[in-house]
């Protein structure tokens, strides 16, 4: 195995770290911290396997844009056991495009980033406004105290999907209902499964439905190729449907969510936002780099490439971490500072190269509409339990709070 031919050594390779954080909820874990004085370099997975971990902000742009690393999930060694998956991935099912290389990737990236047009955007910008208040509306009227993950940072991404798909007003209650089952931590493993299994038939159902009877929405656009002429099957439609919901939902949810906290978490930057609403989208994007809910970022080595002057083998796997990447002083002047005021673009939040985000405009949307309205309606929200007490996702490829129980009644101790 040349991945590992000259890894005798491998035994006192560090060892990849798995959690997320040692302390401060939004700072990096202290073992990951202290492998990041190198941009690159060799250490054991939990599996055992030998690879990479990549942690300064250029050596992970340069991974990210190279076609010699694949994304194919059969090609990678997880950096933990996960859920369903000890240590190995199959294929891609059909749709998602996450888990392809070119030139399948490409095909299907065109045929979607086609329908992520300025229109759309700007259409959805409207109804983001309006699920916005409207949750708004609903938190005022049931008290003073909420879980804002239920109330609020799930409801609005969710919605939004609903729209991307086109699903009728009349099924978004029983889509939000299989939505609030999946992520319910206290629900039991079947009755999850068995709601996203749920919510995929449904989406194939929506798909025959489009075909039959289009209306304005991004997947009525897909189902209807147009000039491009370069049909989509139902099967297809539907992987596509579900990878939108797998990759914008939960991600945008914890970005609500965990944003939300570090905001209550620090009242200077807190006043800042409410003192100026031009801050909102420099506040978004310092949240994306501070927080770095998606990490880490997987490749796989097809060859041997050098990397900042580390050899890199064909066959090693390679963990990006957008955190470390996000906190790598020589990009990001006292990164561990969150300030909504710095030009935080740059950030690798949402991936680079081929497979950058193709939701990155609306999930800014959704961040820069959702937070200062937030914060407008509660002059008083705060955090209703102590800050160490809010649960946090500790080991899943999207981090964030499980839920966030917040209070905005002026009365102490309701
Ligand atoms: C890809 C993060 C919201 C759709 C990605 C990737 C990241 C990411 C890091 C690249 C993964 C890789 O290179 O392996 C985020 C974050 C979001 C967000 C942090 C919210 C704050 C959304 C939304 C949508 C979306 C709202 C759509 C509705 C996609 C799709 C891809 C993707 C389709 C696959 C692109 C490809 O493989 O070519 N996202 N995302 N994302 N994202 Fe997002």
């Amino acid at each position: 195995d040349s991945a590992i031919a000259d890894s005798e050594t491998a035994g006192e390779l560090p060892v990849l770290p798995t959690d997320r954080h040692t302390g401060c909820p939004f700072d990096p874990p202290a073992a990951l911290t202290a492998l990041s004085d190198r941009p690159v370099r060799r250490l054991r997975y939990a599996d055992g396997h030998v690879g990479r971990l990549v942690t300064g902000h250029a050596a992970a742009r340069a991974v990210l844009a190279d076609p010699r690393f694949s994304s194919r999930y059969e090609l990678l060694h997880l950096p933990m056991p996960m859920e369903g998956a000890p240590g190995e991935l199959p294929p891609a099912p059909v749709g998602d495009i996450l888990g392809l290389d070119a030139p399948e990737h490409t095909r299907y990236r065109r045929l979607l980033a086609g329908r992520f047009t300025v229109r759309r955007m700007r259409q959805l910008t409207g109804r983001i406004e309006r699920f916005t208040a409207d949750c708004l509306d609903a938190m005022e009227q049931a008290g003073t105290t909420a879980d804002l993950v239920e109330a609020f940072a799930r409801p609005v991404p969710t919605l939004v999907i609903c729209e991307l798909l086109g699903v009728p007003y009349a099924d978004r209650g029983r889509f939000l209902g299989l939505v609030e089952v999946i992520f319910d931590q206290a629900a039991d493993a079947g009755a999850r499964d068995e709601a996203y299994a749920g919510l995929l038939r449904y989406v194939g159902e929506l798909v025959l439905a489009k075909r039959a009877e289009p209306t304005d929405d991004l997947l009525s656009d897909l189902a209807s190729p147009g000039l491009d002429a370069s049909g989509l099957s139902d099967e297809e439609l539907a992987g596509i449907g579900g990878l939108l919901l797998a990759a914008g939902l939960d991600t945008t949810a914890n970005m609500l969510g965990l944003g939300v906290f570090a905001l209550l978490a620090d009242p200077g930057q807190q006043a800042a936002l409410r003192a100026d609403p031009d801050l909102a989208g420099p506040a978004a994007e310092e949240l994306l780099r501070y927080l770095s809910v998606a990490d880490p970022l997987l490749r796989s080595a097809l060859e041997d490439v050098e990397v900042e002057g580390e050899l890199i083998r064909a066959g090693e796997t390679v963990t990006v971490s957008v955190q470390a990447a996000n906190r790598d002083p020589r990009r990001f002047p006292d990164p561990d500072r969150l300030d909504i005021r710095r030009r935080a673009t740059g950030h690798l939040s949402f991936g680079h190269g081929p497979h950058q985000c193709l939701g990155q405009q609306l999930a800014r949307v959704e961040m820069t509409v959702a937070l200062p309205a937030l914060f407008a309606r509660f002059p008083a929200l705060r955090l209703a339990v102590p800050p160490g007490e809010v649960p946090l996702r500790e080991r899943s490829s999207i981090y964030g709070v499980v839920s966030l129980p917040v209070a905005w009644g002026e009365e102490a101790g309701e």
